[in-house]
């Protein structure tokens, strides 16, 4: 059996104990406007979610770097907890041994201090550690078209799902079973051929407005 050392498990909520002062008013940890979002999402963790290949690692650390808040690859931390590579979990111990540790890395991730997270594409679609993400944090899905996946996974291997398989149908079919989950993200922003740059700055304009209504057909989700 897979033993994920995932660590201690911290009682701390960010939803409580981050927005909290020590006077007992509430606010936002950061106080630049350009840089905060100033909402009563600051102080809350904000975890990527999409599929492979739509940039939550480069987005997210950028992002991150422009929020002023620290950045984890949950993929990175499952390596680091399982003490071998994703593909190794997947051949040794199968998908479901990854999801399993996935799901308490994620939720350890998500009761430490506030933070980007850039998740693996199947986290969000796990109904446990999906429930984790809507309790604990701000959810970005980065949607991006058939082509921008096929033609960013073809970049680098290490990547189970679509080993020895047709790249592009597998990615239809996840995006078809996928799609409609990613959905229910709090915030939904494209990802697409355009630069990182420009998709850091949508998700920002959306932080900021993420406590407002949201327009009629806007990028910004619930
Ligand atoms: C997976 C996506 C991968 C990784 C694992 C499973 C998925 O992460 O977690 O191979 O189910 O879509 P990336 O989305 O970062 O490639």
């Amino acid at each position: 059996m897979l033993d994920f050392n995932y660590g201690e498990y911290s009682a701390i909520n960010p939803r409580q104990g981050w927005l909290s002062t020590t006077s007992g008013t509430t606010g936002p940890i950061v106080s630049d406007p350009v840089t905060a979002p100033a909402t009563g999402g600051a102080g809350m963790s904000i975890i990527l979610v999409g599929l492979m290949g739509a940039g939550k690692t480069k987005v997210g650390r950028l992002l991150a770097q422009r929020l002023e808040m620290p950045f984890t690859d949950a993929d990175d931390e499952i390596v680091k907890a399982a003490g071998c590579s994703i593909e190794e979990i997947f051949e040794r111990f199968g998908e479901t041994a990854f999801r399993d540790g996935e799901r308490r890395v994620v939720a350890r991730l998500l009761d430490g201090e506030p933070m980007v997270v850039a998740t693996g594409g199947g986290a969000f679609i796990d109904i446990g550690t999906r429930a984790r993400i809507k309790d604990r944090g701000i959810s970005v899905w980065l949607r991006a078209e058939l082509d921008v996946l096929v033609q960013r996974t073809s970049r680098r291997g290490g990547r189970p799902l679509l080993k020895n398989r047709d790249i592009k149908a597998t990615l239809e079919k996840l995006m078809a079973e996928r799609y409609p989950i990613y959905a229910e993200a709090d915030i939904v922003v494209d990802s697409g051929w355009h630069s990182v740059d420009i998709t850091v700055q949508r998700i920002h304009d959306a932080l900021a407005a993420f406590d407002e209504p949201a327009p009629a057909g806007g990028e910004s989700g619930r």
